[in-house]
This record gives C-alpha cells, sequence and structure tokens, in this order.
C-alpha cells in the first residue's frame, strides 16, 4: 500500500502558497484494509475515508466514469490495482493532477510542473468534460491565480464553452453553483471569474442577472480592491442594478439570492448597499433629517458589524470618502449616547417618549452639520 499527497495541496506547495486542506490517494489497497487500520468511511459506496487522527481525507485511487447529467451519477472503479496514474488522469487540470510521495518527490504524469511554469490552467485530458463544475473551478483558479500571470490554455477554454453550450450546466445544484460563486468572490481577482463564465458564455445560464454589471467599468475595478466577499457581492449586484429603477431593486435582489441561496450575510448586506449607496456616497451633502433616515435605514444603531462592510463599499466606489468614512461612525457613536431612561426621568413616556428620541436624534445629526459634533459630549 502507497500513499500520496495529491491535488491542491501539492499545487500550492510549489507556488510557494499556504496549504490548508491536505487530500491523500491510497494505491494497493482494499476498503477493509482502511477500515482495519482504523479509517472511517466517507460514504457507503464511495472510496474515500477519514484518517483517525488527522481528520484527513484519504481515497482509494479509482477511475471513474460519468452515468449521469451535471454533478451527479459517477460510475466509481476503486481496486487495488488501479494505478496513481490512472488516478490522476480523471481529474480537471494538469496542476491538480500532480502526487508528491513522503520524501518530496513529485510525481507528475501530466506535466502539471511544466504548466505552473508557463503559467497555464490546461485540462488534463477530455475526462474534463465529464463535470460541467470545472467550468466554475477554472474560472476560480484563474479568479486566485491571475495576479500571477496565469491564464486559461485556449483548449481548456474551447472544451469549458462546449460544456456551457451542452445542458450539463443546467443540472448542478444550487448549492454547488453558490459554492463555487462565494469562493470565487474571495479570491485575489474576483472579476476574473466572471470575465471568464462571461467569455464561456457560462454567465448567461448561470448569472444573467449580472451581465449589466459587466460592461461597468467601475464595478469591475471596484470588486477586485481587496475587501470582503460580501462586500463585493454588494458592489456587484449594486452595477448590475444601475441602470433598474431604485424601488425594483429590493425585490430583485431578494429574488436573485432567493434563487441561489445566498446567506443571509450576503443577502442582507446586498439590500442596504443597493438602496442606500447614492446617500451614502453623498453623506456631506445630507441635511439632518436625511443623515438620520440614512442611520435608520442601513439599521446601524442595531448592527455594528455592517457599518466596517459598507465602508469599505463606499471606499470603492465613492469619489470622496473621507466624509463617510470619518463622520459616520462619529455621528454613531454619539446617537447612542441618547439615554431614553435620562428622557423617561424627565417624564416622555409612550409616544412622546418616542417623539423626543426622535427630536434628539435629529439635533445630534444637526450639530454634526454645524460642525459642532463631539462624540462625548452631546447635548439632548
Ligand atoms: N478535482 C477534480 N474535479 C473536480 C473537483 C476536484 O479534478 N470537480 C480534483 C483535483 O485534482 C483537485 C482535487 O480533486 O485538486 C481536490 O479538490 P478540491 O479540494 O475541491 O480542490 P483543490 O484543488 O484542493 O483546490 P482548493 O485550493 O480550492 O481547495
Amino acid at each position: 500500500m502507497q500513499t500520496y499527497l495529491v491535488g491542491g495541496a501539492v499545487r500550492d506547495k510549489l507556488l510557494d502558497y499556504p496549504v490548508y486542506d491536505r487530500d491523500w490517494v491510497v494505491v494497493g489497497a482494499t476498503p477493509e484494509q482502511m477500515l482495519k487500520q482504523g479509517f472511517r468511511p466517507v460514504g457507503k459506496d464511495f472510496p474515500v475515508f477519514i484518517h483517525p487522527d488527522s481528520g484527513e481525507e484519504y481515497a482509494l485511487a479509482r477511475t471513474e466514469r460519468k452515468s449521469g447529467k451535471g454533478y451527479t451519477g459517477f460510475l466509481y472503479h476503486a481496486s487495488p490495482d488501479v494505478t496513481l496514474e490512472e488516478d490522476l488522469i480523471r481529474r480537471d487540470l494538469t496542476i491538480n493532477a500532480m502526487a508528491m510521495t513522503d520524501d518530496g518527490t513529485i510525481i507528475d504524469p501530466y506535466h502539471g510542473q511544466q504548466d505552473l511554469q508557463l503559467k497555464l490552467l490546461r485540462h488534463v485530458s477530455p475526462a474534463f468534460s465529464e463535470d460541467p463544475l470545472r467550468v466554475l473551478r477554472v474560472a476560480r483558479f484563474l479568479a486566485r491565480y491571475a495576479s500571477l500571470g496565469f491564464r486559461i490554455a485556449p483548449e481548456t477554454l474551447t472544451l469549458m464553452q462546449q460544456l456551457s453550450h451542452s445542458d450539463e450546466l443546467g443540472h448542478l445544484s444550487t448549492e454547488r453553483v453558490w459554492q463555487e460563486f462565494q469562493r470565487a468572490l474571495g479570491e485575489a481577482s474576483p472579476q476574473q471569474f466572471l470575465i471568464t463564465l462571461m467569455q464561456t458564455d457560462a454567465l448567461v445560464k448561470l448569472f444573467p442577472e449580472l451581465i449589466p454589471a459587466m460592461s461597468d467599468p467601475q464595478t469591475l475595478v471596484a470588486i477586485s480592491q481587496p475587501i470582503d466577499s460580501r462586500v463585493r457581492f454588494a458592489i456587484l449586484l449594486r452595477g448590475a442594478l444601475l441602470n433598474t429603477p431604485l424601488e425594483q431593486r429590493g425585490q430583485t435582489i431578494k429574488t436573485f439570492c432567493d434563487q441561489h441561496r445566498a446567506p443571509n450575510a450576503y443577502r442582507d448586506l446586498a439590500l442596504q448597499f443597493c438602496l442606500q449607496s447614492d446617500q451614502l456616497c453623498h453623506y456631506s451633502q445630507l441635511d439632518a433629517g436625511e443623515r438620520l433616515a440614512l442611520i435608520r435605514n442601513l439599521d446601524l444603531l442595531r448592527r455594528d458589524e455592517h457599518l466596517s462592510l459598507l465602508l469599505q463599499g463606499c471606499a470603492v466606489i465613492c469619489n470622496n470618502t473621507d466624509a463617510v468614512e470619518q463622520q459616520l461612525p462619529l455621528l454613531l457613536e454619539a446617537l447612542r449616547q441618547i439615554d431614553p431612561k435620562a428622557l423617561m426621568s424627565q417624564g416622555f413616556k409612550g409616544k412622546a417618549l418616542g417623539e423626543a428620541i426622535y427630536r434628539a436624534q435629529l439635533a445630534v445629526c444637526q450639530q454634526q452639520i454645524d460642525g459642532v459634533l463631539s462624540c462625548n459630549n452631546p447635548s439632548h
């Protein structure tokens, strides 16, 4: 029995990138032998096991053949006579199809090291086309490595186009598509993910709503900045909806997020940002009532974590961000000092209390405009 480190871990080691996930392939073993050694099986008929101590995945060397649509229906053949080369040839890219032995020797039958040097994302074999998820994966790898000068090999791009033009993409599960999209949003150059999907005609099938954003250079530059994925998502949707009337944007975002099963953290920020970004960017021109309405619409008095994300978004789409970056936190701090109990002790209650709080808040907003706002000394 021989064990090899494979896939992304070998690739990232050679690129000098940090390795987070290690996958192993075991050649010459049976499931029974794995169980005997204390490995836990991942699924019933799936030849992958979890190491009892490290929790890492050990897969029996296997060949596979596709029997269904999308990411489903693979027929596996895992047996002790499947070789390492047979296992590696079914993988997506040559740079993902290398193995490493315990003593650090690289086994590289499909020239992954050469493609690392050439900075090429190139498929290993025609079996690439058996898995439509790979269109998204390759686009995501480009988003990760484009800043190093990587590009997609033309022959691989052609296969990706063919996959997009078949009905295969439509059979991918919503979860997998979102997972790849979310991961791409966290890569160094997420715009490359979208550009690649556009080039291969996958964008129109998977995310048609985002197509308008692709012709807005400001949006593409903004999402390439080193900011949180959720902020990138919000900026992207804002860019996609620039020509949609303001009153329709909320519903469009909700529908998009429902369809793609975007988590609430993405959905909420996108909704707030798309509906309020104009006001945020023109913060210094807002009067006291508008400033208060903005804070209330953004729910900032209750949701602390959104402030820094919204400010990140403003920093990349507003021309003059000083006003909002410096003044909005100051105003929030001052508004939080307003103490309803103090107003209650002055005899305010019920509706009158609500009105008194509102007037105090408005006064604080006005103080900021008048230049007399100091964080620890709001007058109310
Ligand atoms: N793989 C593949 N086709 C897929 C998914 C995975 O060929 N659709 C192979 C590749 O060899 C890949 C390995 O399985 O390197 C491990 O997959 P995964 O952990 O999803 O990706 P990584 O390559 O490790 O990349 P990442 O750094 O994004 O986790």
